[in-house]
């Protein structure tokens, strides 16, 4: 009797049959710049991956992941190894968008150096095109630092959620004018520093629509403006998976309430012995 067999990947979960879709690059998406809008959504696992692809510029490995997928409260607690080990299954899960993972807390903020070393790991365990990291002006050199290293970076300007601590909560950012110019001022510094593309999160209105006309690199926004060169959202926030719906995003979905439809129907299916049935049983 043979001992060998061949495993058929090609109909795993973890391989679907791949797409021949070729993979965008970082200078088609800072082409972009006034442009065909830059869609990009957040991906955390590969099978999530599989299905935003097509339909996608971009994907986002977000340290919202921590929110999302580990019910942590804040994205403060994610760790550089949580980022890899999702970043890498999104890359295995996509061929046709440009990866771009987060950057946590802790992991580039020390010095250039830090960043770099940690950006690479990210770069050679996963296969992403680029990372994401938050901040201004104070992050100008590191993103310089980066970018001339062959580290693609986007940059993440206004809400920066990693801040939550020193901001004091998740509110709209750039109301005061003071606030909106250090902002202006933050995005200019991130684009000069040679970031591809950067986020803008939770600013005014006129605040996300001055940065896209200021800077030379595609903005990415969420909560900014629909003048953006491109919108993102968090994807489980997209599909309707959580209750609390802040005011920037739109459901387009409602994937809770029917997962909880059809948790129920499979209780019920099975404490009255109606499933299984003989179609799922070797017989
Ligand atoms: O972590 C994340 O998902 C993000 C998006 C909200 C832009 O940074």
């Amino acid at each position: 009797m043979s001992t060998t067999f061949t495993l058929d990947t090609a109909t795993s979960r973890a391989h679907p049959v791949p797409e021949p879709l070729r993979r965008l690059t970082v200078p088609a998406i800072q082409k972009r710049k006034g442009g065909e809008p830059v869609v990009m959504l957040t991906a955390y696992t590969a099978r999530m991956a599989q299905l935003l692809d097509k339909h996608c510029d971009m994907l986002l490995v977000g340290d919202s992941l921590g929110q999302v997928i580990y019910g942590l409260d804040t994205t403060v607690k994610v760790t550089l190894d949580m980022m890899i080990a999702h970043g890498a299954a999104v890359v295995r899960g996509s061929y046709h968008s440009v990866v771009v993972v987060d950057m946590p807390f802790g992991s580039y903020e020390a010095s250039p150096a830090q960043a770099f070393e940690n950006a690479a790991r990210v770069m050679k365990e996963t296969g992403a095109a680029a990372v994401k990291l938050e901040g201004g002006t104070a992050m100008a050199e590191t993103i310089h630092f980066l970018a001339r290293r062959g580290i693609p970076v986007v940059g993440h300007v206004g809400l920066t959620p990693q801040a939550v601590n020193a901001l004091g909560g998740y509110g709209a950012r750039g109301r005061s004018a003071a606030e909106a110019e250090t902002i202006l001022a933050d995005a200019v510094a991130v684009a000069a520093a040679g970031a591809f593309a950067m986020v803008v999160e939770g600013v005014v209105e006129t605040l996300g629509r001055r940065i896209t006309e200021t800077v030379a690199c595609p903005t990415i926004g969420i909560g900014a403006s629909a003048a953006c060169d491109g919108q993102v959202l968090v994807v489980d926030d997209m599909l309707g998976m959580f209750e609390r719906v802040p005011r920037f995003v739109e459901r387009f979905d409602d994937l809770a309430q029917r997962i909880d439809a059809a948790a129920a129907t499979y209780a019920a299916a099975v404490r009255e012995r109606r499933f299984p049935t003989e179609k799922q049983l070797y017989l």
